[in-house]
């Protein structure tokens, strides 16, 4: 898999523990394994209380049957590279089976740990708007609860490659949100076109699962966006909740480009 340089576009080759391009332009790979190819450093993606808590949370593996999910999709499809967008810390990335495998995001916090933890993927710091790889690159891309950037799936995706979008069904999380919010809200599910890829087929998984303590609980409760949208006050509601029965609803979407 051909990476490119953030600036120039060219090719990046490795010398020994760096990436070069044609055009000089140097990135040092870290020591846990990660490369460093930003370039605005105010784009930073989830700060470390964020991703500390998805980590915690995610290790209770309460979302363990979309992980199965996602790997059962995949496995179904026989394709040999993948490229998980806004990874976060690699939980999903780390358990797909695909011989090349690479894994992106904003967050240094989360591209560490993840780099640290999963020695069968590599994994950049990059902006998934920009993304450095050439046109037409991997078999699979997959976004699983993050921003989508459109164009660049589009365009890094090969020639009947398969983009696999996870996004929260109506019922995610609600009773979750019913605690803390007077009127809590359902989610939106619209179908979300992406030009010149087909939806080829959606799946939904719901289910629901315990957390026995108050740290878990606040836990999932962090990593999510409502964690920045909530008041101290609404947030202060989950202080003495030790038990929670929560469902999870999730659409996986498959889309294919033609
Ligand atoms: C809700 S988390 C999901 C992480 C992972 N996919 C998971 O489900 O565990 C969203 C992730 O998107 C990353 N992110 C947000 N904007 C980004 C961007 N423009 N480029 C790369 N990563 C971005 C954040 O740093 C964060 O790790």
């Amino acid at each position: 898999m051909k990476i490119i340089c953030p600036i120039c576009k060219s090719e990046l080759i490795k010398k020994q523990k760096s990436y070069i391009c044609f055009n000089k332009h140097n990135f040092d790979m870290s020591k846990s394994g990660y490369l460093n190819l930003t370039i605005n450093k105010s784009n930073t993606g989830d700060n470390k209380e964020m991703v500390n808590s998805r980590t915690l949370f995610l290790e209770t593996d309460s979302y363990l049957p979309l992980k199965d999910r996602l790997n059962k999709i995949i496995n179904s499809y026989n394709k040999s590279s993948l490229l998980d967008l806004a990874c976060g810390d690699g939980y999903y990335t780390k358990s797909f089976n695909i011989k090349n495998k690479f894994g992106i995001d904003l967050s240094k916090e989360a591209i560490t740990y993840a780099s640290k933890k999963d020695k069968s993927t590599f994994y950049l710091i990059s902006s998934i708007f920009d993304l450095p790889f050439l046109d037409d690159s991997f078999d699979i891309v997959t976004t699983i609860f993050a921003p989508i950037s459109k164009d660049e799936i589009y365009r890094v995706l090969n020639k009947n490659g398969l983009f696999i979008l996870v996004t929260p069904g109506k019922n995610h999380l609600f009773n979750l949100k019913k605690i803390i919010y007077d009127k809590p809200y359902l989610n939106k599910e619209d179908k979300i076109n992406i030009k010149n890829l087909t939806l080829i087929k959606t799946e939904k998984l719901e289910y629901s699962f315990k957390l026995n303590n108050n740290d878990s609980i606040k836990d999932l409760f962090t990593m999510t966006p409502y964690y920045y949208k909530t008041s101290k006050k609404d947030a202060s509601k989950l202080d003495n909740i030790n038990n929670l029965t929560i469902n999870a609803s999730f659409i996986i979407s498959i889309y294919q480009k033609k």
